[in-house]
């Protein structure tokens, strides 16, 4: 085929899976196949270097970071809106409306969410994505057209060539959220506190590159240009030009049909993946919007009703010490229990020494808490006037709680360390780490079993969880550990040590600065956790300054730990204890043409092979293994005697229970073989 027509047939294809995959969250292919389109219009691009441009997918990530901040003027001023709280301010707002348009008026409202994010103008010219500003004071921004570029929910051409200026929000879905708080918790960074500081913060970083690590993405809700008659109707053109909208507004020919939406919204708004903390109330007719024309703040055509924050009194029963892996002491409020946004509460976090002593924080107070982003509790105030009067100011501890060992202050820093490396506190901390699902993924293994674990000796380090098989009967002595809760965790732990990754052991190590991206560098680069631990230390800081990603503080931070007699001690036991760590080629091509691609099992029973030896062949067929039947596992693979409940789980979820010979032909069928 011609170049040039691959070329435009390649970025039209690429810019459809991005909406398939960001918007409607119903991607057509699988990663593999995707990485496979953009591979080949890379290897295009250079061997035909004058068919790249602006609009081209591999374009999205610029070069070098800038060098500070652009300022533009918004051609159209950004106004923010006015906040309103309940139904009688509604109806008030109903009435300057009406107040302010010809006797009479039909005045139709368009209901949407008041999207939680960092607000955006974007403008498009001759169908190409030209700018991307920031609101800044509303009548000047900072030019991120670059960072804008990579959002893939973006598209860089839309078939319209007419200048369509458009105002969105950037916004970070809530799981997004919690997988990047993941990696920064594992790399020792400060957390976003909710989605909102973490879009804002990422859409202004003068780095391109790293904005393009950040799982931002837009919804857009207003056109400036006036190319239709209705608010609803623009909303609809965008969704056509294949730009990303939120799907959610309502036209409301009533404050009745209003009130019933905002009442929804504030029910269902929590099954979003994203924050919204309101209802922006518009009027649909643009004619009738220009007439109401804007105060200096705000226009007089839209408002934003407020859901408040659900906050709630509570009396504050202790404040204890919660030791880190890294031996950082965190104070928690101890609280009466109480519900709040939709789950009881009896633990809220005080930050750190200075925020209890800047709040005066003491037990006996009662304190007004809230979900920060609905998701942390936190202590948001004192009622100073429901103080008792016998409290006394919390005094910081001088000694951990865990090992009694005097705690030390960190220079520059708010928080108090524990600095014995053998803290029993420590090591609950880092087997809860170790073991939690972005690591070694132990399933069975929460926090009072590890604290049990550590309690009675059965762990010293984290890779005594892969020694418990050995130890059945002081297990089966712990308390509240029956024959069968023994079975199922032992069972876990061998599924950990035989399937995870390299990369997944590494993150698991909780390594300083180490988060998930870097530890897949690393350990695509040394494959193993042995040949990571066979090189000089000399050739480590060598090799690691070549990997991409990689900066010498990390660096530094990777080969002080595998310095460590301790760690390599741990690491060593851990291979003599059978755990693989072991990074599987890049086969998600291959697999991604297996047979039991897009499908998954759970294999269960008597089987005529090894269970790790079937988990093995699944994989390499493209197939997903699930320890346990649950919601979207396709096969339930079932051997001899299998219990009763896990066929009801399995009818319960719609899962195909099918025999291993039922397997093998799937196996043995060409791809996406269907039983
Ligand atoms: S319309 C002139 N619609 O809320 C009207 N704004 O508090 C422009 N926001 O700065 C805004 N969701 O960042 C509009 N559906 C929505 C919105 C929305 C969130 C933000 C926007 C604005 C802020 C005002």
């Amino acid at each position: 085929m011609d170049p040039r027509k691959r070329h435009t047939q390649l970025c039209q294809q690429i810019a459809e899976h991005d909406r398939a995959y960001y918007v409607l969250d119903a991607p057509r292919i699988s990663d593999g196949d995707y990485d496979a389109l953009f591979q080949e219009l890379k290897g295009l691009e250079r061997e035909h270097p004058e068919l790249v441009s602006a609009s081209s997918p591999t374009q999205r990530v610029g070069g070098e970071p800038r060098e500070g901040v652009t300022k533009v003027e918004h051609e159209h001023a950004m106004f923010s809106l006015d906040n309103i709280y309940n139904e009688s301010e509604v109806q008030e707002f109903d009435r300057r409306v009406r107040d302010g348009l010809v006797a009479g008026a039909v005045v139709h409202y368009v209901a949407e969410p008041k999207l939680d994010g960092a607000s955006l103008s974007v403008v498009y010219r001759d169908g190409r994505l030209a700018l991307g500003a920031t609101r800044g004071d509303g009548k000047v921004g900072e030019d991120v057209t670059v960072n804008v570029r990579t959002i893939r929910s973006l598209p860089l051409t839309i078939p319209e060539t007419r200048k369509l200026t458009l105002r969105g929000e950037v916004i970070i879905y809530r799981r997004d959220l919690d997988a990047i708080n993941e990696d920064r918790l594992s790399r020792g960074l400060p957390l976003f506190a909710n989605p909102r500081n973490a879009a804002a913060g990422s859409l202004r970083l003068l780095d391109a590159r790293e904005t393009a690590q950040r799982p931002l993405r837009v919804l857009l809700y207003e056109v400036v240009e006036r190319y239709h008659a209705t608010h609803h109707q623009a909303l609809t053109a965008l969704a056509e030009l294949g730009l990303p909208t939120h799907g959610l507004h309502h036209l409301c020919k009533d404050l009745d049909s209003l009130r019933r939406y905002i009442d929804d919204f504030d029910k269902r708004r929590r099954e979003l993946p994203y924050e919204t903390d309101g209802v922006v109330v518009k009027v649909d007719e643009l004619a009738q919007r220009d007439l109401l024309g804007t105060t200096a703040r705000f226009p007089r055509w839209a408002i934003a009703y407020k859901f408040a924050p659900e906050r709630v009194s509570t009396v504050v029963r202790g404040i204890e010490s919660d030791v880190g892996r890294s031996g950082a002491l965190t104070p928690v409020a101890v609280l009466e229990p109480v519900a709040v946004s939709g789950s009881v509460v009896s633990r809220a976090s005080l930050h750190n020494i200075d925020y209890v002593a800047e709040k005066d924080v003491r037990v006996g107070d009662t304190v007004v808490i809230e979900k920060a982003g609905e998701v942390i509790p936190q202590v948001v105030s004192v009622d100073l006037g429901k103080r008792p009067p016998d409290t006394l100011p919390w005094q910081a501890p001088k000694t951990c709680p865990a090992c009694s060992e005097t705690v030390v202050r960190v220079e520059g820093e708010a928080a108090l360390r524990c600095p014995n490396p053998r803290c029993p506190g420590r090591l609950k901390a880092l087997l809860f780490y170790f073991t939690r699902r972005s690591g070694m993924d132990v399933d069975r293994l929460g926090i009072s079993l590890i604290d049990q674990l550590v309690e009675h000796g059965l762990a010293h380090d984290v890779a005594d969880i892969f020694a418990l098989p050995t130890k059945r009967s002081e297990l089966l002595a712990l308390p509240r550990m029956g024959e069968k809760s023994c079975e199922n965790l032992l069972a876990s732990v061998e599924i950990a040590k035989t399937s995870r990754t390299f990369s997944q052991v590494l993150t698991a190590l909780g390594i300083p600065l180490l988060g998930t991206v870097a530890a897949s560098a690393v350990a695509e680069r040394y494959r193993n956790l042995r040949a990571l631990l066979d090189v000089s230390a000399e050739e480590l800081t060598r090799e690691l300054s070549e990997i991409h990603g990689i900066g010498p503080k990390l660096a530094a931070s990777l080969v002080t730990y595998l310095g460590d007699r301790h760690n390599r001690a741990v690491a060593e036991k851990l291979l003599a204890l059978g755990v693989i760590a072991q990074e599987p080629e890049r086969t998600s091509r291959v697999a991604a043409l297996g047979p039991l691609l897009g499908s998954s099992f759970c294999v269960t029973g008597v089987l005529s092979r090894p269970r790790d030896a079937i988990h093995e062949e699944i994989r390499a067929a493209g197939g997903e293994v699930h320890e346990r039947v649950k919601q979207g596992t396709t096969y339930l693979v079932a051997g001899d005697k299998v219990g009763e409940t896990k066929l009801k789980t399995a009818q319960k979820h719609g899962t195909k229970i099918i025999t291993e010979a039922d397997l093998h032909g799937l196996l043995s069928a060409g791809p996406s073989g269907q039983l």
